[in-house]
């Protein structure tokens, strides 16, 4: 009985870290790569429910190489950054973080993704995750748009 229990308590451990190792993880430091582009989207924008507020692109050397290319090696991570604006003295200035949005290559664990893992950490948190096993259906059926250019819609500029 005791034996079954351990070997149970073996299995659940395997699997938790399992799914540990699956997860995205946050992306340290990601204010010192390459700024792709910003964009700013304002309240009558189709989007602005889920993405109103200032963003900022970020992409990691290995997805500066994908900007580049039109290829994103594995490896490649983008990150969206999303803020509030505040809009005082006609001036748009950036408010509060309000999600860090991201996407990691890896062709064959997100293959059911076009390749690539989403996730999204809330705010300032780094672990309070928002995305977690819905990214087919939160991210990829908007990105899926994007088939031809890999699924990301931002592109570089020098
Ligand atoms: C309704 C459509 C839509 C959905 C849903 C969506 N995105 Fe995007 N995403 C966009 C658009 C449009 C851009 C380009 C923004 C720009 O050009 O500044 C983008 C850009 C990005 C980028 C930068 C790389 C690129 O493709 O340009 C990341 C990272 C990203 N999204 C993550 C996510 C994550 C994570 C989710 C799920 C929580 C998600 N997106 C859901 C439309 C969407």
């Amino acid at each position: 009985m005791k034996l079954s229990i351990a070997i149970v308590l073996f299995f659940a451990a395997v699997v938790a870290v399992d799914a540990a190792t699956d997860a995205i993880p946050y992306p340290q430091g990601y204010r010192q790569w390459q700024h792709v582009k910003s964009m700013v989207i304002q309240p009558g924008h189709p989007l602005h429910a889920s993405f109103g507020g200032i963003h900022h692109l970020y992409a990691n050397d290995k997805a500066r190489t994908g900007y580049r290319t039109g290829k994103f090696p594995d490896g490649s991570v983008i990150v969206f950054d999303l803020l509030d604006v505040n809009t005082a003295d006609s001036a748009i200035t950036e408010g509060k973080r309000k999600v860090v949005g991201v996407m990691v290559r890896d062709a064959k664990k997100y293959a059911a993704t076009g390749g690539w893992g989403f996730e999204g950490f809330a705010g300032d948190s780094q672990t309070e995750r928002v995305v977690g096993d819905k990214a087919a259906t939160a991210c990829f059926t908007c990105h899926i748009a994007r088939k031809q250019q890999e699924y990301v819609f931002s592109s570089y500029r020098e």
